[in-house]
């Protein structure tokens, strides 16, 4: 695979990819290592929302990533880990050591039944086993599903029965700066209300006192067995392209996140060649990517796009502000980070933190920096730039969704003209569009419209896990013809695109995708509570602030704070802490129009302290109601 190198050779692949789509994408999967070959590149439509990428062609995505390095690069590094406390000893693994590890594991899975096809729930924290786990299923052809460790044992249940998973991997526990997460803890409570899993994995990383349970099978124990019959390094299960590879669950505008599926073969050559082109990566780099695995910038841009170009990927257990705030600067000095690629609201936190972290850390080694998950604001971008950057390090400001796979719109470091707080163009095969509300496009420039995409990529969304009439619907329906992405977008008068946030009920807090829908459901489950409306609004480190404004049942006999208190906890236990509102006001009513819609306009307002710019209330079955609300929310 050849990388763009310049703005004219990215021009030329441009409009390649768009005027003969099969061919380019046919060239770039010509790279991999095939079993068998493709019969016909892509097809499928937009309205169907179904398309199948190098149908009939087989492989083995981890061959492609691990093996066809072993003859050239077998002993270059291929994942380092950084554990959680600074004074632990970093582990590292060459290609040679993480092809041992990952046939390790994948057979030890088949020792336990797991087979190609069966999807298998991933519940741990931020070490090397984590990355095992998934490319030994990935090895197998078992389809993973990661759930981030900070989700709660009620959300575990509700993607396990969703995913119809017979088998879980987790550990008794993580670590997560000074605090200590139970994970295996979690998943039991979690395993008592699903359907009826076969076996739980389970790595003991920290001594913790943990249940043995009858379908509990503990990970140093088989590994030993299957080492001791010294036949594990074995081939990989051959997939055909179109066969799932993983499934993560993501939030969206209805109260249920769902199930995206990607397929094996697509994902394989966006993922390899997003990584590529948008980092620009060349032999020796170190590649640091702070996002955590539960995530889809962790699968994408940690675990596949690196390892599948050869790259050295760093993984860090910890958080950016343990032990100090300086601790990202620190790593990056330790390692000789290369690339370092984290989400603005790691950014804002740390440069609310003083630039005191940053004295003495030497940053010399970063060539390119990266951003993702929400909007940059221009004073954390210029931060990055100056202080992280100094001035010289290219900063691509990647836009791109769990859905898509991989990244969609950014500059290519160093190669197409970037512009701060603006996504800019899009990557070859990638062809956006401004849909306005009737859903024509909107051809000029210097204009905003709802972000959509006209022709099919090879990293998209195939389906959401057991409901194709739901992906169809989420994706493909509110626009026929496009991918609508949810997103509003900005296009300035040289085709550079800013990213203007989410035009549905979904919110971006500290990167994190939320459904307003889901935190309200949340809600609703606390004893008292009648009904809520969630909001987001502008926060300075989170990007987007939660706000709930909840109805109590009068006779519900608790003090406010209590109320609160007890709010809080529900929303925990449903979701995770991440979801916990940030504000919570209790409310006698809400602005309902006279058929009984909530008008979130008017509550957004209210969130974001412009009670001067709440706009007409006539409309509402109660007016009245406004200034109550007004009133507490100051
Ligand atoms: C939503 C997707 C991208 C992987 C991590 C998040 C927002 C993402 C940007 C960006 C402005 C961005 C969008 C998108 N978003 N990247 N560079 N600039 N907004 O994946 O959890 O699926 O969230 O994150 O609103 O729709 P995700």
């Amino acid at each position: 695979m050849n990388r763009i190198k310049t703005l004219n050779e990215y021009s030329e692949s441009y409009a390649k990819s768009i005027q003969n789509r099969d061919a380019f994408w046919s060239e770039i999967a010509h790279s991999f290592q095939w079993r068998k070959p493709w019969s016909s590149v892509c097809e499928g439509s937009m309205e169907a929302g179904s398309y199948s990428w190098f149908n009939a062609g087989e492989l083995n995505i981890t061959e492609n990533l691990l093996d066809k390095h072993l003859t050239e690069k077998g002993n270059q590094v291929a994942l380092i880990w950084e554990p959680n406390e600074p004074s632990v000893d970093f582990r590292k693994f060459t290609y040679n050591e993480l092809h041992n590890e990952v046939c390790l594991v994948a057979e030890m899975l088949r020792s336990m039944g797991v087979r190609k096809g069966d999807r298998v729930c991933i519940y741990m924290s931020m070490v090397p086993e984590l990355v095992f786990s998934v490319l030994a299923c990935a090895r197998i052809g078992a389809v993973h599903s990661v759930i981030f460790g900070g989700f709660s044992a009620k959300s575990i249940a509700d993607r396990v029965d969703d995913a119809e998973a017979d088998f879980v991997i987790t550990m008794d526990g993580g670590l997560r700066g000074n605090k200590t997460i139970p994970l295996k803890a979690v998943v039991d409570e979690a395993l008592t209300s699903t359907r009826k899993i076969k076996n739980v994995l389970v790595y003991n990383y920290l001594n913790l006192p943990t249940e043995k349970k009858e379908i509990d099978v503990d990970w140093n124990e088989l590994k030993a067995r299957v080492l001791s019959n010294n036949d594990y390094i074995k081939p990989g299960e051959t997939m055909q392209s179109e066969d799932p590879l993983f499934i993560l669950y993501t939030s969206g505008s209805t109260g249920k996140p769902k199930g995206v599926v990607h397929s094996t073969a697509g994902y394989m050559v966006w993922t390899a060649y997003t990584f590529l082109n948008v980092f620009q990566y060349q032999e020796g780099d170190i590649h640091f990517c702070t996002a955590d695995i539960g995530w889809i910038t962790g699968h994408s841009y940690l675990i596949y796009g690196p390892l599948l170009n050869g790259s050295t990927s760093l993984m860090f257990e910890g958080i950016p502000t343990f032990p100090d705030a300086g601790r990202f600067w620190d790593i990056v000095a330790k390692h000789k980070v290369s690339i370092f690629y984290t989400a603005p609201t790691a950014i804002r936190s740390l440069m609310s933190a003083g630039d005191e972290f940053l004295e003495g850390k030497n940053l010399t080694s970063l060539r390119i920096l990266g951003s993702v998950g929400e909007p940059i604001n221009e004073e954390a971008w210029n931060w990055y730039n100056e202080k992280i950057g100094k001035g010289h390090c290219p900063i691509v400001d990647t836009f791109w969704q769990t859905e898509t796979g991989g990244i969609m719109i950014s500059s290519l470091a160093g190669v197409t003209p970037s512009k701060p707080v603006f996504a800019t163009l899009p990557l070859p095969g990638v062809q956006p569009v401004l849909l306005n509300e009737q859903g024509q496009e909107i051809l000029e420039n210097e204009t905003t419209g709802n972000l959509c995409f006209a022709q099919p990529w090879p990293g998209m969304i195939r389906t959401t896990y057991g409901d194709h009439a739901r992906c169809v619907m989420n994706y493909f329906s509110a626009y026929p013809g496009y991918y609508f992405t949810g997103d509003g977008a900005y296009r300035d008068s040289n085709g550079m695109y800013r990213l203007t946030g989410r035009v549905d009920d979904v919110l971006n807090v500290s990167g994190h995708r939320i459904g307003t829908a889901e935190v309200e459901n949340a809600i609703n489950h606390t004893p008292g509570v009648i009904e809520s409306a969630v909001v987001g609004y502008p926060h300075d480190i989170k990007g987007q602030g939660i706000f709930a404004f909840v109805i109590c049942d009068p006779h519900h006999h608790l003090e406010d704070h209590e109320q609160i208190q007890a709010i809080t906890k529900t929303v925990s236990e449903q979701i995770g802490a991440i979801a916990k509102p940030d504000k919570i006001v209790l409310v006698s009513g809400l602005p309902k129009t006279r058929s009984g819609k909530i008008m979130r306009r008017i509550l957004r307002k209210i969130a974001e302290g412009e009670f001067d710019a709440i706009g007409d209330t006539t409309t509402l079955l109660d007016p009245s109601v406004v200034q109550e609300i007004m009133a507490k929310a100051k």
